[in-house]
Formats: C-alpha cells, sequence, structure tokens
C-alpha cells in the first residue's frame, strides 16, 4: 500500500496533528475517510487556453481519473506550466527546464505515491520525463496525441511540414492571399499535437518505446475515443504502481531503454530536437549519451516509418498500421525486446501484442525500408568540434556533398533585416550560415536553423540550400540543414569565426562539416573575438539561471545542476 496523504508529512514532534490538519484542509473540498485513505494517484494539468495542442486534457484527466478510482486508489490532479509551441516567447525551449523544474518540485511537494503526466506539445513531454527521472517516482505517461489530418482542395494536410510548403509557395507568389487563408483554417483541423513526424510524434513514440506509456500511448489520435479509453486504462496502471512502489522510471530509464529510443527516433525519420531531448532526459537518469553511438545506430537502422517530412504519411495513418509495437517487431534484433514497461510487461510482450495489418503501407519491412539508413547524422570538424546534426532524411540528396560560399548572418534579427533585400549578394550554391542562435546566444536556441531562402531565390524556383547554425531547427522542416551546432558561437566556438566569402564543406558521407580557412587565420581571428560580458537580457530572475546554467546542445541543454550522477 502507498503511503497516500502521509507522505512527506512534515511533523515538527508532532506527526499526529499534521495528518489531522492536512486532513482538515483537504476535507474542505468534501472528501471522505474512505477517500483519503487510500494510496494517491497525482495527475497533472497542463490544459491551458494557450495549448490548443492540449486541448483534449480535460477528458484525458478525467478518464485517467475514472481508471484510477477503478483500481481502487485516489486520484489528485494538480496544474503545472503548459507550453506550446507557437505561444512561448522568445522560445519554448528556454522554457523547458522551467517546466521541468516545476513539474519535479510539485511532484516532490504533494502527497502521492504515483503519478500520471500529461502532456504533447513538443517541449512538454521532455519536461515531464526529466521531472520524473530526477523525482523517481512510479510515473505513466499519457501523450495527448496527434491531431487528425486536414484536406484542401483534395489534398491531405497536416501542421506542420505543409504550413511550411504552403507559405512558401505563397511567398514564392504561386499562392494568393486569399486561399493562403483559407488553407490556415485547415492545418489544425483538431486538439492534439502536429501530426506529422515532428519533435511532439517524436517524443511520444520514443516515450512509448521506453515503455514509459501504455502500447499504442504515442500514436492513437487526440480527439479518438480509443485515446480516452487508453488514459482510462493508464490510470489503472498508475494505482497500481501507486501500491507496489514500482516499476520507477530508474527501473524504466537503462541504457538499454534510452538505445531503444535512438533505434527509434531513426526508424521513423525523427525530430533533431529529439536527440536533445532525450540526452536531457537520460542525464536526469544518470546515463550517457553520447553523439558517436548516436550516429553509429543511425548507419545501422533503416527508416521504416513512411510520415511527412521524411515521407508521406501521418500519425493516423501509423497508427492505423500498428503503430509503435508493430515498428519494434519490424525493427528485430536492432531493439533489446527484455526492456521493461510501466505495465510490469517487457517490449517482448508489446511486440507479441503487436496487430498486423494487411496491405498497410506505412510501417515498411527493413527489406523495403523509405530510406536505407537512420534519418539523421552526426556531424565534426573544424567548424563543429562537438559536433552538429543533419536530418539527411529531410535533405536534398545533391546538396548532401556540398562546398559553397559562406553568406554570415550575424544574429537573428540581421537576418531578418536582410534576407529578402533584393541587394543581398548570394546565389543558389552559397551556404546560409546564422550564428548567435544557440542555447546562451539567442536565447533558448530557437527553432530559427530553418533559414528561409532568400525571397529573391524563391521567386526563381530555388527549393533548398545548404543551412548551418546553433539553432535548432522544427522536426516538421525540410531542408539540407546542419544545426546544433557546438559549442555555439555566444561561447566562442567556430562559428563565431565565418566570414562572409569565405568557403564551407559539407561532406555527410564522411560525416564532416569544414571551414576552408587555414588554422593560422583562424586562430588570429579567435584571437580578435571578444566575448559578450552578461547580456542584458539576462541580468536577473529565471533569464539569469537559464543564461548562466545552461549546457550546450551535445549535453542536453538542461541546467548544469540538475544531472544525476551514477
Ligand atoms: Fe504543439 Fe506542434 S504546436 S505539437
Ligand atoms: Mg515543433
Amino acid at each position: 500500500m502507498g503511503k497516500g496523504l502521509r507522505k512527506g508529512l512534515t511533523s515538527y514532534g508532532d506527526a499526529g496533528f499534521s495528518l489531522f490538519l492536512r486532513k482538515a484542509f483537504i476535507k474542505a473540498a468534501g472528501y471522505s475517510d474512505d477517500a483519503l485513505d487510500r494510496p494517491i494517484v497525482g495527475i497533472t494539468n497542463t490544459a491551458s487556453d494557450y495549448n490548443p495542442c492540449h486541448g483534449n486534457a480535460a477528458q484525458l484527466i478525467e478518464a485517467a481519473k475514472r481508471g484510477v478510482m477503478l483500481a481502487g486508489a485516489m486520484p489528485m490532479v494538480f496544474p503545472t506550466i503548459s507550453i506550446h509551441e507557437s505561444f512561448a516567447h522568445p522560445t519554448s525551449m528556454y522554457l523547458r527546464n522551467l517546466m521541468a523544474m516545476d513539474t519535479e518540485e510539485m511532484i516532490r511537494a504533494q502527497p502521492m505515491d504515483a503519478v500520471i503526466v500529461i502532456g504533447g506539445c513538443d517541449k512538454t513531454l521532455p519536461a515531464q520525463v526529466m521531472a520524473a527521472a530526477s523525482v523517481d517516482l512510479p510515473t505513466v505517461v499519457i501523450p495527448v496525441g496527434p491531431m487528425v489530418v486536414g484536406h484542401h482542395r483534395g489534398e491531405v494536410l497536416g501542421a506542420c511540414t505543409d504550413c511550411r510548403r504552403l507559405w512558401g509557395a505563397h511567398r514564392a507568389g504561386e499562392i494568393d492571399e486569399q486561399e493562403i487563408e483559407t488553407v490556415n483554417g485547415r492545418l489544425a483541423p483538431s486538439v492534439g499535437t502536429c501530426m506529422v513526424m515532428g519533435t511532439a510524434s517524436t517524443m511520444a513514440c520514443m516515450i512509448e518505446a521506453m515503455g514509459l506509456a501504455l502500447p499504442m500511448a504515442g500514436t492513437i489520435p487526440a480527439p479518438h475515443a480509443e485515446r480516452i479509453r487508453l488514459a482510462e486504462a493508464s490510470g489503472a496502471c498508475a494505482a497500481a504502481m501507486a501500491k507496489t512502489g514500482g516499476p520507477r522510471p530508474s527501473e524504466i530509464l537503462t541504457p538499454a531503454s534510452i538505445r531503444n529510443a535512438q533505434v527509434v527516433m531513426q526508424a521513423i525519420g525523427g525530430s533533431t530536437n529529439g536527440v536533445i531531448h532525450l540526452t536531457a532526459m537520460a542525464n536526469r537518469a544518470g546515463i550517457d549519451l553520447d553523439l558517436a553511438s548516436l550516429d553509429e545506430i543511425g548507419r545501422e537502422v533503416p527508416v521504416l516509418v513512411d510520415l511527412k517530412p521524411s515521407g508521406d504519411h501521418y500519425m493516423e495513418h501509423f497508427h492505423h498500421a500498428g503503430g509503435v509495437p508493430k515498428l519494434l517487431r519490424e525493427l528485430g534484433d536492432l531493439i533489446d525486446l527484455d526492456a521493461p514497461t510501466v505495465t510490469g510487461a517487457t517490449l517482448r510482450d508489446v511486440v507479441a501484442g503487436a496487430e498486423d495489418v494487411p496491405g498497410q503501407t506505412v510501417i515498411r519491412t527493413p527489406a523495403s525500408p523509405i530510406k536505407p539508413v537512420g534519418a539523421m547524422a552526426v556531424l565534426t570538424g573544424n567548424l563543429a568540434p562537438r559536433g552538429a546534426l543533419i536530418k539527411h532524411s529531410a535533405a536534398t540528396p545533391r546538396l548532401l556533398q556540398h562546398e559553397g560560399r559562406a553568406v554570415v548572418f550575424e544574429s537573428i534579427p540581421d537576418m531578418a533585416a536582410r534576407i529578402d533585400d533584393p541587394d543581398l549578394d548570394v546565389t543558389a550554391n552559397d551556404v546560409l550560415v546564422l550564428r548567435n542562435a544557440g542555447p546562451k546566444g539567442a536565447p533558448g536556441m530557437p527553432e530559427a536553423g530553418y533559414l528561409p531562402i532568400p525571397k529573391k531565390l524563391a521567386r526563381a524556383g530555388v527549393k533548398d540550400m545548404v543551412r548551418i547554425s546553433d539553432a535548432r531547427m522544427s522536426g516538421t522542416a525540410f531542408g539540407t540543414i546542419v544545426l546544433h551546432v557546438t559549442p555555439e558561437s555566444a561561447v566562442g566556438g567556430p562559428l563565431a569565426l565565418v566570414r562572409t566569402g569565405d568557403r564551407i564543406r559539407l561532406d555527410v558521407e564522411g560525416r564532416r562539416i569544414d571551414l576552408l580557412v587555414d588554422e593560422a587565420e583562424l586562430a588570429a581571428r579567435a584571437a580578435a573575438l571578444t566575448l559578450p560580458e552578461r547580456p542584458a537580457w539576462a541580468a536577473r530572475g529565471y533569464a539569469r539561471l537559464f543564461h548562466d546554467t545552461v549546457t550546450q546542445a551535445d549535453q542536453g541543454c538542461d541546467f548544469d545542476f540538475m544531472r544525476r550522477e551514477g
């Protein structure tokens, strides 16, 4: 049995009185002694008018509570921070660690024997798992689920790969003002998370594959009845965990499950953001995720799931094709099937329950993959000594080996001011470079890595160029884009030394990104570089904590004091 309301009582010498007081207050809400004398399952509420992705949170909470109660435990819902991609200034990434701290401390502070975290919009699930790993209380994750698809003129649409594509067409003058307004109302046709293989879907699938959620939790569409039933079943699962005290996140987040998550991330054509979040989650469990092994896994694991932006379909199609359990079965020996899950079953049991859907083409076999190798590659070179990422599955093949002249933008405002200037000296063969867009530099490493094609080139029909930055990119974006250049320019990384006119060579095959400037010249430029003092935006409060302690992309952009050792 769990400790229920007694958990964490501060007795100050009279434990009986503390419990008496606690019960007196909670009875103000109308609870009976029978209700209160049970194991407690906390449930996070991340509903917010600013977070349409979590628009079904209330329904999921209701169902989870039902599941908890039917299984004989007591549900207690509590609010935490909610973060939506489009409504979080300066960037949702800046707030992820705050949400992780909030969630961790509220789980610690309030009496509960197990916890259900309900999230989904990009940064929320990683923040919640980071918190859960740190508290190490039995935890079940319920993703809010993906949106259903939209339709426009006979075409299937999805947020937000098609947001970008169609906006690009509008910029190029192919779609007029009136039509783009119509499209605007059709890209996100329901509550739930972006239904392409963006960050939200990537995180939900990885979390399911790590055993932190029930089978199919990653893919059931947000508005479906099946998701509500999943929430009820998750409630029952959490109640069982509250009674037995396990399994804890530390028993589930193991080197094997973290490796499984990397395999799945490659096989689904996952978001590059997934690498940063997985690193942060693993570190909270005391596990390292090194980029070299990620690249190795990428060379072994084929892309099997045919979803945008790497392929053609959307999350609901992945779901109806069998979802993550079916994918795990196809991945065979690449997955460690002994890895445990929250239900007490192993992934072997999950795979045994996978559905075979005749004629489906969304989940391929290793014999007929979407791509023979994984979605992303890790690059190093004199421009990125601690690594950079490219999602080559969403890139233009002919640009994967490319040498060109750098056109440098000093910052995001500099890029915004000049990129569409008709006098900008730029050609389609040039390499666009953006700096001061990393974890400390921007701050929060915004998704600015998807530099727009300069308007005059876009109008001339140029769809893709090599683009390099210390920023991130939305998992829904498409292009030959080198991201997460580490160390970032704001801490003196070599990206700070590039000048317009320098030559840059991208060699994805050889896993290199190099600035073709000789060492003596680079040393002279480095010597002349002055790094800024703490900038004005970081003078106080959370901004100061963030600036002073955020780690680089290769360490997950967590705060440097949050890692659990060993
Ligand atoms: Fe919430 Fe895409 S905006 S998942
Ligand atoms: Mg996103």
